[in-house]
């Protein structure tokens, strides 16, 4: 589809009517274009005047809620001057792209409250972005996953298309070979339109049991699924063996891509990028390398076919999943051009593939690592492949040299004899019952924005995160005692299945909210509708069973009149999924005045050749005010959202935690322009010409890194000269 709008295009700059019937310069698939580079051909905003950019149109879609921390992680798509978005709370949007005016709106969770099986429709999650595709004629349609389930909606009406699927939608719980109904299966990231298919990832839980992250391809007019890749494969196919327990196929979960998909359109090749088995931190019970987790994976878009596969980390113990869709680039070496095809990592390298063989552009090797584990039964690889080219664009390694010296002697003190206690200092340091430093963090290195790639350079721009987090694992105390009471119980079960996220003191860990207090907020109902059904970013826990959920509400609701009653157990949870060991909690190594334990920067943004492997220039990216007044220089923040890079010498980023929209020099990385938005801007912008203009939209969805949610879309352009 998009080749023949490409083509058109095409003959309107040949015939020299560029100006007049040109309207559109769209933003059509998530991240751009298919091959997912983030790079804009407009120039209209330049070097030269982008310090005039102005806002054109916000559009609010007037559901944040601030109570629970939403998001808006959406990359927009702009098709023929419609932008069509979601919001925080789901709500799928299309809006004029020149006026901001809403067109129409599809909410899930309105139509839900119309359906008799409303369940199904809570375990709703951030959208990431959504997919188009046309038949070129009448039929237009946007793909969006709420919850479960990918609907394909009428893009002129916002209607679901009756005959799609079952009355509009597909169960992705459906058609995984597996009963898989109880789990959580979902999608954040959009499908990927190849011809008449949509093709899915999904999201699956980190822990077990979990359902297989198989790759489905569905016809995208009638909803039938077209083919499967079985990311986790059966007897008989590649990779079968490289898990030692030959029943895995019939219970292991994820090797799942949740960050989307990149196409080679021409070729016709689908680059899969997939995420760790489960259970993340615990590998005893997935003894081997664990193919297809942790890889880069090219299938024939057509039949789903194997071409090639690169596992970026074996047997991973460390949630290493590959965080974002790669971009398809091409590199001039030793004179030849060779089409390839890069992707960066959570441990904040890039490794570059040719696009049709998988053959490394730069040398990489299996490098060795730690293979002793403090935790019974684990079986750590002994190898890691790493590249030796391009240079890793975040530090490493985090010592004790590296505390950060901004903090005072004390707090620094503080930090040093916590990390005596600690085992730091090398990559991949086998989880254990002493705590390790994961450096890179669980948040990368890279993350889900993803690199920007400009064609004309062969310049790769990444956005990371440099934040030492803390791995600890605990002995799991699967053994339910003979005479429990309902808290008792609640206490048992929130350190079994909660306190991963919420933390064993219920106070919250890393983006997961603290349950102090929760008491004041939820009725009995509501908390067990939530934890049954998950909300968001929290997953559900169907799996609960008997009074599990009235113990747990009893403990973490403080239910003084239920205490003392007995607890019934009932257990029938498969041993192959009783871990030993659990993970204590995602815990970022700060002090305890709130500053990252590590020497900045803490977020940059990094410039790296890509046809010599060298890093050109690296900036922070993000300041905190408080240290800005004591007078030093940019940190960088956390940050989270990718760039686009344009023809015009600018890459435009939002992603910092201080809530700044800015536009660096492409060549030198010096910050041109810089504007504060209402809400910090989480997502990747998106870049768009209409009517002759150029615009450049972001979503401000707040919530992350505790600043205040917000709900909108605000885009920007030149002045109209007068
Ligand atoms: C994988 C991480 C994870 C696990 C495991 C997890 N939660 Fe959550 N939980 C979250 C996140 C993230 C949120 C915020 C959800 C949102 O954005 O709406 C949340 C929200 C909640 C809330 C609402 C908090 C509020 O302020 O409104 C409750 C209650 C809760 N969780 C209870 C539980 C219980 C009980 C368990 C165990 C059975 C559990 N969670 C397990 C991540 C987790």
């Amino acid at each position: 589809m998009r080749t023949k709008i490409f083509f058109l295009i095409s003959i309107l700059l040949v015939c020299g009517c560029h100006e007049s019937k040109n309207k559109y310069i769209n933003w059509e698939v998530y991240n751009g274009t298919n091959s997912g580079i983030k790079y804009s051909s407009l120039n209209q905003v330049n070097t030269t005047n982008v310090t005039q950019l102005e806002v054109a149109w916000i559009y609010k879609t007037g559901d944040a809620d601030t109570i629970h921390s939403s998001q808006i992680q959406c990359n927009p798509i702009v098709v023929d001057g419609i932008l069509y978005g979601v919001g925080p709370a789901m709500k799928l949007f299309a809006i004029d792209a020149q006026t901001g005016k809403e067109k129409w709106v599809f909410d899930v969770n309105a139509r839900a409250a119309t359906l008799s099986d409303t369940t199904k429709f809570h375990n709703i999650i951030n959208s990431r972005g959504i997919a188009y595709w046309t038949d070129g004629k009448q039929d237009s349609r946007i793909f969006f996953t709420a919850g479960s389930y990918t609907y394909a909606v009428n893009a002129k009406t916002g209607k679901p298309i009756a005959d799609f699927g079952n009355n509009g939608s597909i169960d992705l719980h459906d058609d995984l070979g597996r009963d898989v109904k109880d789990m959580y299966v979902s999608n954040s990231s959009p499908g990927m339109v190849f011809k008449d298919l949509i093709i899915l990832g999904t999201r699956i839980d980190e822990e077990p049991p979990a359902a297989p992250g198989h790759i489905r391809a569905y016809n995208a007019i009638t909803g039938k699924l077209q083919w499967i890749f079985h990311t986790i494969p059966q007897p008989g196919e590649y990779g079968f063996d490289s898990w030692e327990d030959t029943n895995a196929w019939k219970h292991a979960g994820a090797a799942n891509d949740w960050a989307g998909f990149t196409l080679d359109e021409e070729r016709g090749i689908l680059f899969v990028p997939t995420g760790s088995a489960v259970y993340d931190f615990y590998g005893g019970k997935r003894k081997g390398a664990n193919l297809f987790a942790n890889c880069l994976l090219a299938l024939d878009a057509a039949s789903g076919k194997r071409l090639w596969h690169f596992q970026f980390v074996h047997h991973d113990l460390w949630d290493r999943d590959l965080p974002s869709p790669p971009v398809l680039v091409r590199i001039t070496k030793n004179g030849k051009q060779i089409d390839a095809v890069a992707q960066t990592t959570k441990t904040g390298m890039v490794y570059v593939f040719e696009r049709e063989t998988g053959k490394p552009v730069f040398e990489i090797n299996e490098v060795p690592f730690d293979t002793i584990s403090e935790l019974k039964g684990e079986k750590v690889w002994p190898t890691q492949p790493i590249p030796k080219h391009p240079q890793p664009f975040v530090r490493q390694t985090f010592t004790i040299k590296d505390i950060n010296p901004y903090l005072s002697s004390q707090k620094q003190i503080e930090l040093k004899e916590t990390l005596k206690t600690y085992r730091f200092g090398k990559m991949f340091l086998p989880p254990g019952l002493t705590p390790s430093v994961l450096f890179p963090g669980f948040d990368g290195g890279s993350e889900w924005g993803g690199p920007s790639y400009d064609p004309e350079t062969g310049i790769l721009y990444v956005n990371a995160n440099e934040i030492p987090w803390i791995i600890k694992m605990n002995p799991n105390k699967t053994e339910i005692p003979k005479h429990e009471n309902w808290l008792q119980a609640g206490k048992r079960l929130y350190l079994m299945h909660c306190a991963e996220c919420h933390a064993t003191n219920l106070q919250g860990s890393g983006n997961n909210p603290s349950l102090i207090q929760i008491k004041s907020k939820y009725k009995i109902s509501e908390f067990s509708a939530l934890v049954l059904n998950g909300r968001r970013r929290m997953p559900g826990f169907k799996k609960l069973q008997g009074e599990e959920i009235n113990a747990l509400a009893t403990y973490i609701l403080e239910l003084k009149k239920e205490q003392n009653r007995k607890f019934k157990s009932v257990t029938n949870i498969d041993s192959i999924n009783e871990m030993p060991y659990k993970m204590a909690g995602y815990t970022k190594f700060y002090s305890s005045d709130g500053y990252p334990a590590i020497t900045p920067p803490w977020g940059t943004l990094n410039a790296i050749n890509l046809n010599t492997g060298d890093l050109i220039w690296k900036k922070p990216l993000g300041e905190y005010e408080a240290l800005k007044l004591k007078g030093i220089a940019a940190t960088g923040t956390e940050n989270y959202g990718g760039s686009v890079v344009t023809a015009g010498g600018l890459v435009f980023i939002a992603a910092s935690r201080d809530a700044k929209f800015r536009a660096f020099d492409k060549k030198t990385g010096n910050i041109l322009w810089e504007y504060p938005l209402p809400a910090a801007g989480f997502a990747t912008p998106a870049i768009y010409e209409l009517h002759g203009k150029q615009y450049i939209v972001i979503a401000c969805g707040g919530g992350k890194l505790n600043t205040t949610s917000y709900d909108a879309f605000v885009a920007f352009t030149l002045p109209n000269k007068n």
